[in-house]
């Protein structure tokens, strides 16, 4: 009856002790990821072990990864597409949770083993089997992401997760789409029991089937169910920590999560079909649908950097130590490269190294790991490294002459092959690349400020840039664990383009009078993370009369940027621009009434409005290969809301969002 050796995306066998072992391998891919296919084997699979459990032919089952990368990174986001309305979204989840059910009441123990990412339905699965071993590995994470993609689990891992955990350890974890490591699992009760690596996984799955290891919940469940009214208090608690975040009427999904927890926690059944009913419109919904076209975005960005290409960066060389150069070394060494660091100021580079100890206390917990990291950060004044480098980047004054005379110093001294760089923001590549033996061998790999928190990396291609090097630069740029995005050079490129008309006319309404904290909420409600007026503060009011200048948009005659910048007055770094800083926040004036709802909405669309159209004309001017990508780059550069998708597909799609759209006179 069972054709096991048909399968294609599990390995399944049965081993001389009685022990089924089903392996999650899926065909062609390099991730497990629950889509149709592997689901429906694992019907099969469930099938096969009721049967085995009825004859006593198994006695227990134990799901593990065939991958060397991960357990199961979630459920198949390709396949999303294809469920256009509810009645079928009940139904496919539907059968997935009857699958899923009949696991969990399967008479033999069944195991999960856990190594690497075990996220989404990944999690969601793993909380149907009755005990679950998870590595302490750095690698394995465990989470629900599905908020990310303006979801909640819906494979009833909110049902399992809240009745196995607890509310105050599960919620979180859905609300945020956090990861943890294994050990905080452990403590959770998310996971039972910790392997020291993924060889010792199968042995101890052997051993919790020889022992009917069960799990046993930690999450009060009963005790939620009578205790309604604490549940509406931790309900109320959950929502105002989640509106400090995100808007309900942008991000949907943590809200209906909150309600559905709120009304129906301690109802196992009625949890269950709630969650299925509460999935269903979200997962249609244009929020949804829009993080999804993020998603793969962002995939399609990564993908830019050339797949077999003979070039793998390890050693990194950055000159300039300053705001840009010291972040740029300390990223690339906490992605795991070796950097040496080069200034004419040895200060410059003594105190640049010295701040990066804050970001590898983020990213290591381990001192061990930590130390490791400054060692690799080396100070290099002279520039002795530079031979050894596989990636040179320039982060000095942006002074055309002074970068001109800096690379025709390096140029002999560079290792074949290797990637030579700039990351200035506004000098034609062309020109910096004039003087070269070389100039074809030049690109732009432009940041962000401040460089740990800006996805995005500019790759800059110059006229006379040859291919092949625009390719290694994206490969570096992926390797780093960065979002790569190929821009032509020309002014401003992309990000900085597009923001600065946005910027200026806010800048302009200021001037005209408008409050700067009704020009910022504006922004803010229209799904913008911080409105034009603080982000001019953050990035600093020189840097933007300076892009202001360049793109020949800066406000002629007197103005309050200028007079600012002549004052001193700088933004967050010195402590006053448009607004007064406290503690790395503006002080803002609380409105005499209250901002009309309605007004903001009109206001933040049309503040948007230059940004989008200059978009546009960037997509027209082929400054980036395709609109998609102008969309990605605008997102991950800007934070442009991403559930609206990007500038160009909320224009084209404006009619349905529920924004009014902004009616052009025919004079514009
Ligand atoms: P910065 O003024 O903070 O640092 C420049 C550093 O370069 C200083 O430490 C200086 O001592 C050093 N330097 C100057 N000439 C040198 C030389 N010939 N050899 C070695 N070191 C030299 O400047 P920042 O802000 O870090 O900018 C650096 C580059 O990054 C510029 O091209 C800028 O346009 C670009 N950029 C800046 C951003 C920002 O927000 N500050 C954002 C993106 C790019």
């Amino acid at each position: 009856m069972f054709d096991m050796n048909a399968l294609r995306d599990w390995r399944f066998s049965i081993d001389n002790q009685g022990i089924a072992w089903a392996v999650f391998d899926r065909e062609g891919e390099s991730q497990n990821s629950l889509g149709r296919r592997p689901l429906e084997e694992l019907a099969m699979i469930i099938e096969r072990a009721e049967q085995g459990a009825r004859d006593k032919s198994i006695r227990g089952l134990v799901f593990i990864s065939g991958k060397e990368k991960g357990f199961i990174v979630g459920a198949d986001v390709r396949e999303f597409e294809g469920l256009t309305d509810e009645r079928q979204v009940i139904d496919s989840i539907g059968q997935v949770n009857g699958y899923l059910d009949r696991l969990e009441r399967l008479s033999i123990p069944v195991i999960a083993c856990i190594h690497g990412f075990c996220l989404g339905g990944g999690l969601e699965l793993a909380l149907a089997c009755h005990w679950r071993i998870a590595t302490r590995d750095e690698a394995t994470r465990i989470g629900f992401p599905e908020v990310r993609l303006g979801l909640f689990p819906g494979f009833n891992g909110t049902v399992r997760s809240i009745r196995q955990a607890g509310a105050l350890a599960a919620m979180p974890l859905m609300l945020t789409g956090a990861f943890i490591r294994a050990t905080a699992a452990r403590g959770t009760g998310l996971i039972d029991q910790l392997a020291p690596s993924p060889l010792n996984l199968p042995w101890m799955a052997r051993k919790a089937i020889q022992r009917n290891k069960r799990s046993k919940p930690m999450g009060g469940w009963r005790a939620l169910a009578r205790m309604w009214p604490a549940r509406g208090l931790l309900a109320n608690k959950f929502r105002s920590e989640t509106a400090k975040k995100v808007r309900e009427e942008h991000y949907p999904a943590p809200f209906r999560l909150i309600d559905l927890f709120e009304t129906h926690v301690g109802n196992l059944d009625g949890m269950k079909w709630a969650e299925t009913r509460a999935f269903a419109p979200l997962m249609v919904g244009e929020t949804a649908k829009n993080l999804r076209r993020v998603f793969q975005l962002s995939e399609m960005m990564k993908a830019q950097a050339p797949k077999g290409l003979p070039f793998k960066p390890v050693r990194v060389h950055v000159i300039g130590a300053g705001v840009m150069g010291a972040d740029i070394a300390g990223w690339c060494v906490a992605s795991g490269m070796e950097v040496s660091l080069q200034d004419v100021s040895t200060e410059q580079i003594t105190n640049g190294i010295a701040a990066q100890k804050k970001l590898f206390a983020r990213k290591f917990r381990a001192k061990s790991r930590r130390e490791a990291a400054m060692a690799r950060l080396i100070a290099d004044p002279k520039g002795v490294h530079i031979s050894r480098a596989d990636v040179v980047i320039e982060a000095i004054v942006e002074k055309l002459e002074v970068k001109q005379n800096l690379f025709k110093s390096i140029e002999g001294k560079l290792k074949p092959g290797a990637v030579l760089a700039t990351n200035t923001s506004s000098i034609m590549i062309e020109d910096i690349a004039a003087p070269l033996a070389d100039p074809g061998r030049l690109i732009g790999i432009h940041f962000f400020n401040p460089v740990a928190q800006l996805p995005l990396v500019e790759v800059i291609r110059g006229a006379q840039t040859r291919e092949e090097e625009v390719g290694k630069g994206c490969t570096f740029v992926t390797a780093i664990d960065k979002f790569p995005l190929i821009v032509k050079s020309s002014p401003g490129f992309l990000v900085n383009r597009v923001l600065a008309p946005y910027m200026m006319g806010a800048m302009q309404r200021l001037e005209r009078g408008e409050l700067k904290e009704k020009i910022d909420e504006a922004a803010r409600a229209f799904g913008m993370p911080m409105g034009p007026i603080e982000l001019a503060d953050t990035v600093g009011l020189d840097v933007c009369a300076h892009v202001g200048r360049i793109l020949k948009m800066a406000p002629s005659g007197p103005n309050k940027l200028e007079e600012m910048v002549a004052a001193g007055k700088l933004g967050k770094k010195s402590g006053e621009g448009f607004y007064v800083w406290k503690d790395g926040k503006p002080e803002k004036a609380e409105p005499a009434t209250p901002f009309d709802k309605f007004e903001l909405e009109r206001l933040g669309r049309e503040l948007v409005d230059s940004l989008i159209r200059e978009a546009d004309k960037v997509r027209e001017e082929k400054v980036v290969e395709s609109a998609d990508l102008v969309d990605a780059g605008v997102i991950f550069g800007t934070g442009f809301a991403p559930f609206r998708g990007g500038p160009l597909y909320f224009e084209a799609h404006e009619e349905k969002s529920n924004v009014a759209p902004l009616r052009r006179t025919a004079a514009e």
